[in-house]
């Protein structure tokens, strides 16, 4: 079987579905960076992939994934009780229904902010727009300061947080550019770690519960240790970096409201259930994350199929999220699929399946839903025009978007 890391690269989120077409029914076999693989899909095969019996994280991602996307040591590559103590520190913010109001509505502030400077431009690319607000916002929230000259730092940090994500699965300059923005901002959120722990306010003297940023100072390990400075930055970031990310959700949806003009107006009028089944859709149509690897540390078997220890074993997210036997017309956008009903645990998985707090399934949904349903319908009330421009969507790029990152005019 030949090595299917080059294809990886250049056919992206085309891959795994094209072999599956090529293969036929049941999982898919190849090989990747030298090691056996296997690729699963659909609700059997979540709780499967999830059980640690099955799928192991430690040593399965590749340092380009860890020096650009996640960090080294973080949580995303932990196992067992470490990863669940680890956990544990997200779940406790990014759960708590209170916080996740509190974050969206510093978005939504600061979206009505920024909504007025666009009236005074000619034209406004939305992907960097959002990315700006998304990122002062969480970094207000989680208790990060941005320099006093606010536009230029968040600017900066917002170009950071995409680079990181956007040069994860590239081989060439934007790869770099991501290597050199997770190295400015952990040096930086280092530092203010270490600047909390040594001011040693009393916790009692405070008033409120503690910001994302003093529970990572304050977080320790099974064995009483408390993080390294490093390693706390590089959990800071796993709440900053993905919550900016949403602006590629953001940016999809409007590329889906301009193909689809007929759903406009009930996304602008409608209220929070409509914009959580458009916010749902936009998760399951549009291409993010690919899908999640671990490896097998035992020999297993799959519903007849053998996987032998040391396999990396796939878990096709993209692909459940278009399988036609799961979804009716998987590859038209359409809200009404959500509407008056929550996706199944294992059914939709865009942010990984399984239990949250017991899995690595992501724990930052709640704070992608709240986010996409303070913005969307927004979106959907702003007056702009779509001028000209290459909204193509390739599908060879991983992470992709429209090309264009959307560029409006005569906004208002
Ligand atoms: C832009 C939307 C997002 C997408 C597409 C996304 C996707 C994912 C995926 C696929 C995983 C891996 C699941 C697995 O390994 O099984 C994950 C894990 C994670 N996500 Fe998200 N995520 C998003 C937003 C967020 C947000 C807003 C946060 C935090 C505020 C967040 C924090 C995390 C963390 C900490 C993990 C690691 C969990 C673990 O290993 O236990 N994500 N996400």
């Amino acid at each position: 079987m030949l090595d299917n890391t080059l294809p990886l690269l250049t056919r992206g989120y085309a891959w795994l579905p094209d072999l599956s077409r090529r293969t036929g029914p049941g999982p898919v076999r190849t090989r990747l960076l030298g090691k056996p693989v296997i690729a699963l899909r659909g609700p059997a095969a979540v709780p499967f992939f999830y059980d640690e019996n099955h799928v192991r994280r430690r040593t399965a991602l590749p340092e380009p994934v860890l020096s650009t996307l996640f960090g080294k040591g973080a949580v995303h590559t932990l196992d067992g009780e470490e990863h669940r103590r680890r956990k544990a520190l997200f779940m406790s913010h990014l759960k708590d229904a209170a916080r996740i109001t509190a974050l969206a509505q510093r978005v939504t502030d600061e979206w009505e902010r920024a909504r007025k400077e666009w009236a005074d431009r000619p034209q406004v690319t939305l992907f960097d727009e959002v990315s700006v607000l998304i990122t002062r916002a969480v970094y207000a929230w989680a208790g990060v300061p941005l320099a006093e000259h606010p536009d230029d730092e968040s600017r900066r940090t917002a170009g950071d947080l995409v680079a990181m994500v956007d040069g994860f699965a590239t081989a060439g300059p934007r790869h770099w550019q991501a290597r050199a923005a997770r190295r400015r901002q952990e040096e930086r959120l280092a530092r203010l770690i270490e600047e909390i722990r040594s001011a040693d306010r009393d916790p009692a003297a405070q008033d409120g519960p503690p910001s994302v940023v003093e529970a990572v100072a304050a977080h320790r390990e099974a064995d009483g240790r408390l993080l390294d400075p490093r390693t706390a930055a590089v959990e800071l970031l796993n709440v900053l970096r993905p919550t900016v990310a949403v602006t590629w959700y953001t940016v999809f949806g409007a590329h889906a409201l301009h193909r689809h003009p007929e759903l406009r107006k009930r996304l602008a009028g409608e209220g929070e259930g409509y914009a959580r089944a458009f916010a749902h859709e936009v998760r399951r149509f549009y291409p993010f994350a690919p899908f999640v690897a671990g490896l097998a540390p035992a020999d297993l078997d799959w519903q007849g199929e053998p996987i032998k220890e040391g396999t990396l074993v796939l878990l096709d997210l993209y692909g459940q999220n278009h399988d036609p036997g799961l979804w009716d017309a998987p590859y038209t956008f359409d809200p009404e699929r959500f509407t008056g009903r929550e996706p199944g645990r294992d059914e939709l998985v865009p942010q990984g399946g399984g239990d949250a707090a017991e899995g690595h399934r992501c724990p930052g949904e709640d704070v992608t839903l709240a986010v996409l349903t303070a913005l969307l319908p927004r979106l959907a009330r702003l007056d702009y025009h779509v001028p000209e421009q290459d909204l193509r969507i390739p599908l060879h790029r991983m992470p992709t978007r429209p090309r264009s990152g959307f560029v409006m005019t005569d906004v208002r």
